[in-house]
């Protein structure tokens, strides 16, 4: 039996799903029941009626769906797969910001640990961080963290009273050292798509207005939802460049270029085929959060699955 049928099989017997995020390997993502960004799995998440889940993403993906999803089996195939934006605020430094900062509302993006978001009033995602920030009353002082720039992003578009975290992405900060308004001249039919934990994400919108051209910051998820619903035959992408293969099957005969072809996350691309196969045939690796720090953190996280 070939790797891809063991897998099917196996899936079937224990009455699995397969979550893969969009920066996976083509085969991962093709083998996968739902592809899709952190939002969109975490959703699949909540409501699966399945036992198991394989989660094919980085550790506080599958820490999510675990604190989500109690009673299901989360699987990693890999449990060092983690997250360099994730890794840049433990729990310990956000109770010292948040003593410095005793009135304010805690806002983490869904890229941290368990233990971050136990400490947080609210979670969001690249794709809901204006609107979970909106429900926010006014007046309220806001701590936005770990990500630099989709937090300026945030503040930029919403003009709240935002305190930002200094934690990035390493691929994705890189982004920003890229001359855009260059590329811009080199693709004047291309339709832009950024994502906003990119190091350009904020100066690029401000940039647009004064183009004139077609930018758009999206989750990448909105960035699939773009290329779906554009009439534009040429797209620059500026993310992970795993993306690209779910873009060019949905639309074979447009063109995707990616912003920087260096834009690879080592830690999602850990997964492969055989890892999956064996965290189906030896259950594992499975994720488990304390359940005190759970019962905590699911808190923020259904906030955010509320404000959709
Ligand atoms: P999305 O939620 O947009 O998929 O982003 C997750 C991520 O890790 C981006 O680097
Ligand atoms: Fe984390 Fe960056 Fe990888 Fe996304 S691309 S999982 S933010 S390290």
């Amino acid at each position: 039996m070939n790797i891809l049928d063991e897998i099917k099989k196996l899936k079937e017997e224990k009455n699995a799903v397969i979550l893969a995020h969009n920066y996976q390997i083509p085969e991962v993502q093709d083998i996968a029941d739902f592809v899709g960004d952190s939002l969109g799995l975490s959703q699949v998440a909540a409501k699966t009626n399945a036992d198991v889940i394989v989660f094919c993403g980085v550790h506080f993906m599958a820490e999510t769906a675990s604190i989500i999803s109690p009673n299901k089996k989360v699987l990693i195939p890999d449990p060092e797969a983690g997250c360099s934006l994730a890794s840049t605020i433990t729990a310990d430094q956000l109770r010292k910001w948040k003593k410095e900062n005793p009135d304010a509302v805690v806002v983490s993006y869904v890229n941290t640990t368990a233990e971050v978001k136990a400490e947080s009033d609210y979670c969001c995602t690249s794709s809901n961080a204006v609107k979970v920030v909106e429900t926010i009353p006014e007046e309220k002082e806001i701590l936005f963290l770990p990500d630099k720039f989709l937090g300026s992003y945030t503040k930029a578009v919403t003009g709240r009273n935002i305190k930002i975290w200094d934690g990035a992405c390493h691929v994705h900060e890189k982004i920003g050292e890229i001359d855009f308004a260059k590329k811009m001249e080199e693709y004047p039919n291309a339709d832009f798509l950024i994502h906003p934990e990119c190091g350009c994400s904020t100066s690029c919108m401000l940039e647009s207005e004064v183009y004139d051209c077609d930018i758009n910051i999206y989750s990448t998820e909105g960035m699939i939802k773009h290329i779906q619903n554009s009439d534009a035959d040429q797209f620059v992408i500026a993310t992970e460049v795993g993306i690209l293969h779910r873009m060019k099957k949905i639309k074979p005969q447009s063109e995707f270029l990616p912003m920087s072809e260096d834009s690879v996350c080592e830690y999602m691309k850990m997964i492969t085929l055989e890892k999956l196969l064996n965290a189906l045939k030896y259950d594992q690796y499975e994720v488990k959060v304390p359940k005190d720090v759970a019962e905590k953190a699911r808190i923020p996280i259904n906030r955010m699955l509320e404000i959709v």
